[in-house]
């Protein structure tokens, strides 16, 4: 058995997930290039993710499992999260911490009713103390007081934004770290980044909504 597929941990994803498929925000009535403008937006971001503060909107139950393995496989002890919404690829990332023996996940999230609903979803699954959750603008919660060696990336919040929050973790990122990219194609100027010959990435499509990097040096 595993945090991630044992009690209380297994029920409580399951329960959290089933919610979200039930839970998804209507976008019938906005028109399609309105919401590609919204996603690649580097100054609406506030108020669209705001006017989505009642949605969980979480990785898919795969990407979930990913997350975990690849934190697991990778042993990492150091994860820093753009974009924590309700908590699950948290949860994930927090089991994978506590399997791998311990260590420590810095989370960003800057709509405060959502925080509290992460922090006790990560006390339900009793994964609280491997968890700092920084509330507000991760432009400014993750542009200080970082680890020296960061080990795993999960970029999650506005997708305009991947480039620059990479930026700011960049110098931090141990030779093999990870970076997880949900949604990347909405950020055409984040896979011209990680892609790039000779730019310290190899970075690859994975699954259907993934970009995967790792940081060569
Ligand atoms: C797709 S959801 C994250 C889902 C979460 N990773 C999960 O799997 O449960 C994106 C979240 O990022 C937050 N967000 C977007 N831009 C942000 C920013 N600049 N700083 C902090 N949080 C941000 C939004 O409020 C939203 O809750």
């Amino acid at each position: 058995m595993t945090t991630l597929t044992a009690a209380p941990l297994a029920a409580l994803l399951d329960r959290l997930f089933t919610e979200a498929e039930a839970n998804r925000p209507d976008f019938s009535d906005v028109p399609e290039a309105e919401i590609t403008r919204l996603m690649h937006s580097k100054t609406d971001y506030l108020a669209l993710y705001t006017r989505l503060k009642d949605f969980p909107l979480p990785v898919s139950r795969e990407t979930g499992r990913l997350l975990y393995l690849l934190a697991r496989s990778s042993r990492a002890t150091c994860i820093v999260e753009f974009g924590t919404s309700f908590g699950l690829s948290t949860l994930h990332l927090a089991a994978a911490l506590r399997d791998n023996g311990g260590g420590h996940l810095i989370s960003s999230e800057f709509e405060p009713s959502k925080v509290q609903r992460a922090r006790e979803h990560l006390s339900a699954g009793g994964l609280s103390d491997l968890v700092d959750i920084r509330v507000g603008d991760a432009l400014q919660t993750l542009a200080h007081d970082l680890p020296e060696r960061i080990d795993l990336v999960l970029l999650d919040g506005a997708k305009a934004l991947y480039p620059q929050i990479l930026g700011l973790l960049e110098s931090r990122l141990k030779p093999g770290a990870l970076i997880v990219a949900d949604n990347a194609d909405h950020s055409p100027e984040y896979l011209e980044k990680v892609r790039a010959a000779n730019g310290g990435y190899l970075s690859l499509p994975f699954a259907e909504d993934v970009e995967l990097s790792m940081r060569l040096a």
